[in-house]
Formats: structure tokens, sequence, C-alpha cells
């Protein structure tokens, strides 16, 4: 039986939409800092979770995500949190809307390639030591300008597949329900039950 989740986050955005969607669950942020040199998700997000040592009836969580975009050969992936300095909102965005207006192809307005996925990998390590990992996908596009007050990140030029508004125009509840995030999140609980 789990009492408590403990999430290995600095990031208190992410940490908003992990107690939204495990609402219910007794949810503690420790803002434990690691160096994020893995290649891949899954190895950041595990190196994370094993920083801490839960007790009997915890288990602790790391979420390990990034933007990966088509035409940049899936960067910034993980490294997507320091793509630009300081990594606010219109840094990043301002960036990457700048990198694929001279990468991506001289293709006429409305026909360049501007597909993308978030990715989000959770690792949870038990008492025991296990590790196991779940993976969150959502598929979309990226706009060409910023636009929307909410989230974080990359949320002002990310679209997601089939939607027109951005994850920052969007109400937080609907972001948690189709985001990467959301869906990791969603397998995670499946897993508790
Ligand atoms: P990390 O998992 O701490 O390495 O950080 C992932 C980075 O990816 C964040 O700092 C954001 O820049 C970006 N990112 C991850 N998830 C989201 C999201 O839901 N919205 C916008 N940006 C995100």
């Amino acid at each position: 039986m789990i009492d408590e989740i403990l999430v290995a986050t600095t990031n208190q955005h992410k940490l908003r939409e992990i107690r939204q969607i495990l609402k219910g669950a007794r949810v503690q942020g420790l803002g434990i800092r690691v160096k994020e040199d893995g290649k891949t998700f899954e190895a950041n997000a595990i190196k994370k979770a094993k920083a801490i040592k839960p007790l009997p009836g915890q288990l602790a969580i790391a979420d390990d995500s990034g933007l990966m975009v088509d035409c940049l050969g899936g960067s910034p992936g993980v490294r997507s949190a320091r793509f630009a300095e300081p990594p606010t909102p219109k840094n990043l965005c301002g960036k990457l809307l700048k990198v694929m207006s001279s990468e991506c192809g001289a293709l006429p307005a409305g026909r360049q390639v501007r597909s993308a996925k978030f990715v989000c990998v959770i690792a949870i390590a038990y008492p025991s030591g296990k590790i196991r990992t779940v993976k969150g996908v959502c598929h979309g596009r990226i706009t060409r300008e910023m636009r929307g007050k909410h989230g974080f990140g990359y949320d002002p030029v990310f679209v997601p597949r089939r939607y027109k508004k951005t994850f920052a125009e969007m109400s937080p509840a609907m972001k948690n329900r189709l985001s990467h995030r959301g869906r990791a999140l969603r397998k995670l609980k499946a897993l508790l039950k």
C-alpha cells in the first residue's frame, strides 16, 4: 500500500501538473538536483529517481522530459531545459523558432515540416530498490509565433495533433488530458492500482 509519492524535481510547474493528475495521492516534492548527463530520457529519469531512497509505504518518482523536433533531428531532446539561458519560455521558444527558421528548409510558408513531439519518461523507484519506467508521448507541431500565457517551457509554441490551440492557450486541465506527462502519469496510476 503506497501512502506517499516523493517527486525528485526542482521544477514547480511539473510538480503542480503531477499533483493535479495524481489527485488524491499524497505527493511531496523534493528539490533534488542531479547532473542530467544521460543520453536518453530514461537514463536521466532513473538517475534522478535513484537519488531518493523511499521508505516502506513510499514511492520515489522522477520525470525527465523534453521536446523533439523532427526537422532538427530530434533536438533539443534531452537538452530541452538547457537549450537557452536563462531557460524562460521567451528564451526557449524564441531560440527554437529562430533555429527552425534557418534550419528547417526553405519551403513556402505553411509548407515547412514543423512536426514535433513531447516525450516524458517517469522512473519509479520502489523501497526494494526495484526501478521501473513509464513513458508518455504527445505528437503535434511547432507554431510560427508564441501564443498563450499558461504552462512553462515550450508550451507557447506547441500545438497537439488535431488541435488548434497551443498548450499555453489551453486550461491546465486540458493540457493534462493531452500531454506527454498526463499520459505517463496515467500509466503510473494504473500500475499503482
Ligand atoms: P528536465 O526534464 O528537467 O530535463 O526538463 C525538461 C525541459 O523540457 C523543461 O525544462 C522544458 O523546457 C521542456 N518541457 C518538458 N515538459 C514540458 C511541458 O509540458 N511543456 C513545455 N516544456 C516542457
